[in-house]
């Protein structure tokens, strides 16, 4: 078989991307006080932002928008998108929300209360806001390797099982409404969680009855990496796999502009009755009614049809090997990397890779603006400016939309990243001027030390 794994599609429509000079990225740089999120996404050549919404849909979800049904209730496009969730999460009670954080607000607003903790491996920006919005305390449980960028380890995502029973044996049974496993663990690098670790969670959970959930934004990549490096799951098919790890589970949260594979939508599961009719009168509020829940009926139909093709083995292989080619093309030339490569992201250390800037002067959104300095690339920082304290790494993620970059694109990438590794010496960090009081890298405003 050939070694040269190719994209798995052809492409046919096209978006033009536009230059920029070095001299008009210094001005739009400034103009956006620092912040790669307030730049005009114009102005950006290759947009590493996210991997969230920014996916290319393929023949078969653009045919399916064309059958979307908009009818405000028990619209056909609701039964074909539960029908599609149900297959793969297998549980009873399927909630479309407009994204992934509503299902997060609606799902925490309900189970916790002040006072309550929740145990993640690690928690999203998101995630971690709305459990802090309703006064409960979001703890962060990975297992000590999944903080350790250098470390190589197959499913750095693994929750520290010993680490969640100490948590519930000091807090107490009834103060943690439910427990949480992110697949795959985006703040801490990308990386898979296994499915012995979801079954050793799942008992702990069982043990205490304590409803388990997912974050299960990118759980097709996460079976990836389950059928090639965990062993029995080698000749299992990553819906085969995806079913399983859902049923160790009684509900999820789902963002479906990440596997997906739509521009707009997510979703709240619950196998609980009672939960779910509490969820679905707060949707009512908030969202839109139960069958579309704030998404339009097209919608749904992109994201049962996209669903199914995220788990389909030769987007996985290809998507999983283009995203590891970035990162081991770069660290092969010393760039400090989260090793080994996510699925979605590869993340650069900003720690190792500008050690003459303090966390307090933000290495992380250093990095990143240089890179939109020297290429026109825009990343994003995952560190002391989006959590604060909390962080535990200084991370520069570049985020590889689905299907829309080609291997020409990620090697220009390398070329900037490289460029700047042999200028490292000269940035400088940053000062914070401007910050609200939560979510604060969306909107703060920076500007270089002195
Ligand atoms: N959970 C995880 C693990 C996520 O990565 C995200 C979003 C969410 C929840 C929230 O979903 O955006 O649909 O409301 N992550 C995007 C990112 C924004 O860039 O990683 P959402």
């Amino acid at each position: 078989m050939p070694h040269t794994i190719i994209e798995p599609f052809r492409i046919k429509s096209v978006e033009p991307i536009r230059w920029t000079s070095r001299a008009q990225r210094e001005e739009l740089l400034r103009a956006a006080h620092y912040n790669l999120f307030l730049l005009p996404a114009d102005d950006v050549l290759i947009d590493l932002l996210t991997d969230s919404g920014t996916g290319a849909m393929s023949t078969h979800q653009w045919a399916a928008v064309m059958e979307g049904d908009e009818s405000y209730a028990g619209s056909r496009s609701f039964e074909r998108f539960s029908g599609s969730v149900r297959d793969i999460f297998g549980y009873k009670h399927v909630i479309p929300t407009h994204q992934g954080r509503a299902a997060e607000r609606i799902l925490f607003g309900i189970t916790c209360k002040k006072g309550d903790v929740v145990p993640n491996n690690t928690h999203f920006d998101t995630t971690r806001a709305n459990v802090e919005f309703v006064a409960a305390e979001a703890v962060d449980c990975v297992i000590p390797e999944g903080r350790d960028p250098r470390c190589n380890h197959p499913f750095k995502g693994n929750m520290d099982v010993g680490a969640l029973e100490q948590l519930i044996a000091r807090v107490g049974r009834e103060r943690v409404p439910l427990v949480m496993l992110t697949v795959t663990n985006n703040s801490g690098g990308g990386q898979p969680v296994s499915m012995e670790n979801v079954r050793q969670v799942s008992a702990v959970c069982k043990k205490h009855k304590i409803p388990l959930y997912f974050d299960a934004c990118r759980f097709a990549e996460n079976s990836y990496f389950i059928k090639v490096r965990e062993k029995g799951y080698e000749s299992k098919h990553p819906k085969q796999i995806a079913q399983e790890m859902f049923s160790y589970g009684d509900g999820c949260t789902m963002s479906a502009k990440k596997d997906g594979m739509a521009n707009i939508g997510g979703f709240l599961c619950t196998n609980d009755d009672l939960l779910a009719q509490q969820e679905k009168d707060l949707l009512i509020l908030t969202e839109g009614y139960p069958t579309y829940g704030g998404l339009a009926g097209r919608d749904l139909e992109a994201i049962a049809v996209g669903l199914q093709e995220a788990l389909e083995e030769d987007y996985l292989r290809y998507r999983i090997a283009s995203t590891a080619y970035l990162g081991n093309h770069i660290a092969a030339q010393g760039v400090p990397i989260v090793q080994p490569p996510g699925g979605h992201a590869i993340y650069l250390d900003a720690s190792a890779f500008l050690p003459q800037i303090p966390p307090a002067q933000f290495p992380a959104v250093a990095l990143a603006t240089e890179l939109y300095l020297e290429g026109g690339i825009r990343s994003v920082e995952i560190g002391s400016l989006m959590f604060g304290k909390a962080a535990k790494m200084e991370l520069v993620r570049l985020a590889i939309p689905r299907r829309v970059y080609t291997q020409s694109h990620v090697d220009y990438v390398v070329e900037i990243i490289l460029e700047v590794w042999k200028k490292r010496e000269s940035i400088r960090g940053l000062k914070l001027l401007y910050e609200a009081s939560f979510l604060r890298h969306f909107t703060a405003r920076l500007e270089p030390v002195a």
